[in-house]
This record gives structure tokens, sequence and C-alpha cells, in this order.
């Protein structure tokens, strides 16, 4: 579902900037024998189908294990960030349940299907309420991507999930769980899956890479680990298509694919922004920013990490980062880059001018107690 649509956003990326930015990465060149699991995204082909092979969330899975060994299995509300195990987990789970027919006992819905108030009233009240022939198990209806349901939908669903406890489980899956409505969450038991740990990612990846036989250097597999940041999904579908694309992934061939900035751009942009003068820098920028085909929006993401590492004086820092927050959410609705790249720099430039001072001021409060 969402993980092929997830490997769709990562093919044109690859296919667009990659040919403007391959320093250092080749491309694909010879064909490879096709397999049969080649036509599955790998992010469907490695789905864990039992509860003990998913990773990092070892907590979760024991205390829901423990709740379906004491038949005690309550609703389940489920969230957190992307790419995190929460539909594995629950499919993983409705298997354990009912076996491998478990398709029949459960009805699951995601935001590309229609989950409007009538359809809470007619197919998830009928699910619920049908008997089912031979199987004796518990049903579930999967609300996946829950956050995205009309608020008058979840106020329709609290009457249904009490009604039909005896039969049914509701396991609600979302991103952000603020966008429950209270009511639903005290229905259900909550369990939030947090990023997944990086070792026993890298464990994952290596064994995708030995079973998909890729090469990988190691620079550019701990650049996949950087950029996925905790997201199986992400690191799965950057592999694949970096797979897909070079013969040899390296670093550059992952940043080149995913169409994010190279360390070393930054570290060079960071440096313009810091030492050039205004003009100077604003171009530099926006010549490399044209070159590598990076979006601003990008470029500020990393920035930010790196402007951490700087040890600007405390006024100076909360300015930078408070005026780089500023710039990201006129980004994201849209205004003009060029403006917005105009206005970075000028923040750097204001912010070398306040160091300057915040010195001055230091040297002479020095001075002045020297005497
Ligand atoms: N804990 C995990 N252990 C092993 N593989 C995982 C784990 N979490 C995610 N994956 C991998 O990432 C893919 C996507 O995971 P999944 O669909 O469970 O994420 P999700 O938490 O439901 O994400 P979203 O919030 O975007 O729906 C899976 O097919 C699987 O290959
Ligand atoms: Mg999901």
């Amino acid at each position: 579902m969402k993980s092929a649509e997830d490997m769709q956003q990562v093919a044109p990326a690859t296919a667009t900037a990659a040919p403007a930015s391959s320093g250092g990465a080749t491309h694909r060149t010879g064909k490879t024998e096709k397999t049969e699991g080649d036509n599955l995204p790998w992010v469907e082909k490695y789905r864990p189908s039992a509860l003990d092979e998913l990773i990092s969330q070892q907590d979760i899975i024991h205390t829901i294990s423990r709740l379906i060994d004491s038949n005690a299995l309550p609703h389940l509300l489920f969230y957190g960030p992307p790419g995190t195990g929460k539909t594995s987990t629950i499919l993983a789970l409705a298997r354990r349940l009912n076996g491998p027919n478990y398709r029949q006992m459960v009805l699951e819905l995601n935001a590309s299907d229609d989950r409007g108030i009538d359809v809470v009233r007619e197919q998830i009240k009928d699910f619920a309420s049908s008997r089912k022939l031979f199987s004796r198990g518990l049903k579930l209806v999967i609300l996946d991507e829950a956050d995205a349901m009309t608020r008058v939908a979840q106020f329709a669903l609290r009457r249904v999930i009490e009604k039909y406890t005896k039969s049914t489980r509701f396991c609600l899956l979302c991103n952000h769980v603020n966008k429950i409505i209270p009511a639903l969450q005290s229905r259900c038991t909550r369990f939030r899956f947090g990023p997944l740990e990086q070792d026993q990612m890298l464990n994952r990846v290596q064994h995708v890479i030995q079973q998909e036989k890729c090469n990988v250097t190691p620079e550019g597999l701990s650049a996949i680990m950087r950029l996925a940041g905790g997201d199986m999904r992400r690191s799965l579908n950057v592999l694949q298509a970096c797979h897909m694309a070079y013969d040899e992934i390296n670093e550059a061939a992952v940043y080149a694919c995913t169409g994010n900035p190279l360390p070393s751009d930054l570290r060079l942009m960071l440096n313009w922004l810091n030492n050039a003068p205004l003009q100077s820098a604003y171009e530099q920028i926006l010549a490399l920013q044209q070159a590598k085909g990076l979006s601003l929006l990008d470029m500020l993401t990393y920035l930010h990490e790196l402007v951490l590492q700087i040890s600007y004086p405390p006024p100076v820092m909360n300015f930078l980062l408070a005026e780089m927050a500023a710039l990201e959410v006129r980004l994201a609705h849209g205004t003009n880059e060029r403006i917005q790249l105009a206005s970075l720099v000028g923040v750097f430039k204001q912010a070398c001018a306040m160091t300057e001072q915040f010195q001055n001021e230091k040297d002479k409060r020095m001075a002045m107690s020297a005497k």
C-alpha cells in the first residue's frame, strides 16, 4: 500500500537528480537477472510476517504477546513516526490470532479508502456484527492512518467500538496521536512506536544487502542509515533505488539518488555563509544549488545540524535557530526560494555582526576587570 507509493516517490528522484550530481557515483550499466521477488518493493518483500521478526520494538511486542496469550487483547492504538513497524505489527498480530487465513477475519481500511461517517456506520458495523462460520477467533478492524479520519467519523466510531467489543477488536494506527479524539484514545491501549535503534536497523539492512547481493561501500551504508533516521521503510527504499541506479552504492550515489545535499557541500555552504561577503555567498550557494538540483528546504534541514555543532555565542545561536525555523515555515508555505535563500544569507551576515559585537563587549569587560 503505502510502501509501494513511497517506492515510486524515490524512483523519480533517481531519474532526475542523479545525472546532475553523480560526482563519484557510477550509474548501473549491465542488466541483472530477474528473480521472482524482483517485482516486489523490498519493504514488502522483507516485511516481518511474525511478531518475533520485528526489530527494536521489543517491549511492545512482548506486551502484546502476553495480552494475546492471556486472551485479554484490548482495543489498540499504535502511533509514532513512519516506517517503525505499526502496520507490520498489526498484520503479524492478525496472523498470530487467526493463522494464515487471517484475511477473512480482518477488515483493513486505510486513508485511500473512504472512511467517512457512512463507512463507519455501514461497512464497519456490518463486518463487526456478522458471524464467521468455522472461525472462532477475534475479528480485527484495522484503521490504518486513522489520523486522516474525519472527526465526525471518529465520534461515530466511539459507539461502534463499545457495541461490538465482544467479538471484535479495533486497531487504530496513526502518526499523530493528537489528531485522534480523546474519547477514542481512552477506549484503546496506546503504544508508541519510536524511531528504530540504529544497530538493529543496521543488522536488518545488512541482511537485505546480503540477500540482494548489493555492492555497498561502508560510507554508502552509513549514509543510508543517516538519511533513514530510524525509519526502516526509508532505508530499504533508498537501498533499492540506489541498487537499481548504480553499480556501486557509495556515499555520493546515496545522496544523488535521494536528492539530498552531500555533507561536504553543506560544509562548503556553511563556510560561505559564515565567511564570504553577502553577495558572493548568495551567488555561490545559488550556483551550487542549481548545479546539484537541491531544494532549499532540504539544505536547511541538514544545515541546522551543522549549525548546532558550531560554538556561536548563545544569543547568536538562539537568533540563528529561530530565524532558520521561521524560514522553514515560510518555505513550507511555498514562498520564492531565491528570496528565502537571500534571507538565509542575510540572517548569517547579521549573526556574524552579532558575534563580532558580542566578542568586542566581552573583550571590553575583560579589559575593565583587569584594571
Ligand atoms: N520494527 C521493524 N522490524 C522490521 N522491519 C520493519 C520494522 N518497522 C518497519 N519495518 C520495515 O519497514 C516497512 C514499513 O513498515 P510499516 O508499514 O510497518 O511502517 P508503519 O509504522 O506502519 O509506517 P506508517 O506510519 O508510514 O504507516 C516494512 O515493510 C518493513 O519492511
Ligand atoms: Mg502503516
